[in-house]
């Protein structure tokens, strides 16, 4: 982020995948999980469903695929998930894209999350618990980076509300402050002093309990990927991403605005708001267009990152903040 003006684009033009294609590949993982993997399997061709897969071992892997809640998606191709798993942002496992291999070295069972601060009770519960009581469901959310890239992604999970909910927090407490895992010893990235680890995010009450922000622990009909912030992962889709913290163990209530790991770094860039707006260029490059992965021709972004009927109320009266950067 920091280090990018102009972003460079070094992956292959080609062109997103047709929503249906995604579609039938899910609809043959349904057949397989209902004991028809042999038949699923000869259709998909070999190697794929048979193959061994990073959440083999996963005791949630039986969870998916998870309905798909159809109030949630997008008039656009999904990004091919092979784009969009060689192609990320976490910065824990290094500065560049191509940080797959080394996310893989993060152990993701157990995990434990911890909630605390302005709550009726604190409590630390196991990841494999929490999937346990909350509504699983999967939707179809854009995903617009601050350096101007975009992709489209079935996330499975569930609505951060229902995780408010579980917390019961206390009226005083304004924010959620999350923030990522802390292993230097897995995670090389964390070795840089420089960086105010562990990575910092937070949200208002009221964007916390809106309908959009959605805590994801599954992609593509799985379980996430390491790369994708397992075992979960905040989608705040009408934010620039860096809002959308990548495997998190803390949602801490409180009534002070945290510092956001970006802000924190470069305050003058990146703030706490970061909502999605073409007309409100970063200081180093346009934020009118966007290039999604995967295609050729840039397409022009949209407010709040086409959410504003959702979000737009969240900001009235509130024009005196930097909403957009
Ligand atoms: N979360 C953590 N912990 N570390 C990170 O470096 N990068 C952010 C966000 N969450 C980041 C993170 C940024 S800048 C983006 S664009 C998205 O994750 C990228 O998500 P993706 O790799 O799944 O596309």
């Amino acid at each position: 982020m920091l280090i990018k003006s102009p972003p460079a684009w070094n992956i292959p033009e080609r062109e997103t995948t047709p929503e249906g294609i995604y579609l039938n590949r899910r609809e043959m993982m349904k057949g397989a999980a209902a004991g028809t993997m042999l038949a699923a399997s000869s259709m998909i061709g070999a190697g794929s469903a048979l193959a061994a897969q990073p959440w083999d071992d996963d005791p949630s892997a039986k969870l998916y695929p998870v309905a798909r809640n159809e109030a949630y998606t997008v008039a656009r191709g999904i990004t091919p998930e092979d784009l969009n798993s060689k192609y990320n942002n976490f910065y824990e496992f290094g500065s560049h894209k191509q940080i797959f291999r080394a996310a893989r070295r993060l152990n993701v069972r157990p995990w434990t999350i911890k909630i605390d601060g302005m709550v009726e009770k604190e409590m630390e519960i196991d990841i494999d618990d929490l999937l346990a009581k909350m509504p699983l469901e999967e939707r179809v959310y854009r995903h617009r980076c601050v350096e101007a890239w975009s992709m489209t992604i079935p996330w499975s999970g569930f609505a951060l509300k229902a995780l408010v909910d579980l917390a019961a927090p206390l009226g005083s407490a304004k924010y959620i402050e999350m923030k990522t895992f802390m292993d230097p010893d897995v995670a090389s990235g964390q070795k840089q002093f420089w960086y105010p680890w562990a990575y910092t995010e937070g949200l208002t009450m009221a964007e916390a309990t809106n309908e959009l922000a959605f805590l994801v622990t599954g992609t593509y009909g799985h379980p996430a990927l390491n790369q994708h912030g397992a075992p979960l992962r905040l989608a705040v889709p009408w934010k620039y991403g860096f809002k959308s913290i990548k495997s998190i163990v803390q949602f801490h209530f409180t009534d002070k605005r945290p510092t956001s790991f970006w802000e924190d770094i470069a305050g003058k860039e990146y703030g706490f708001w970061a909502n999605v707006n073409p007309d409100v260029p970063h200081p180093r490059w346009s934020q009118a267009t966007e290039r999604a992965l995967g295609a050729d021709k840039r397409v022009p972004t949209l407010i709040y990152n086409g959410y504003a009927e959702q979000v737009a109320g969240l900001y009235k009266g509130m024009e005196s903040e930097s909403l957009f950067m």
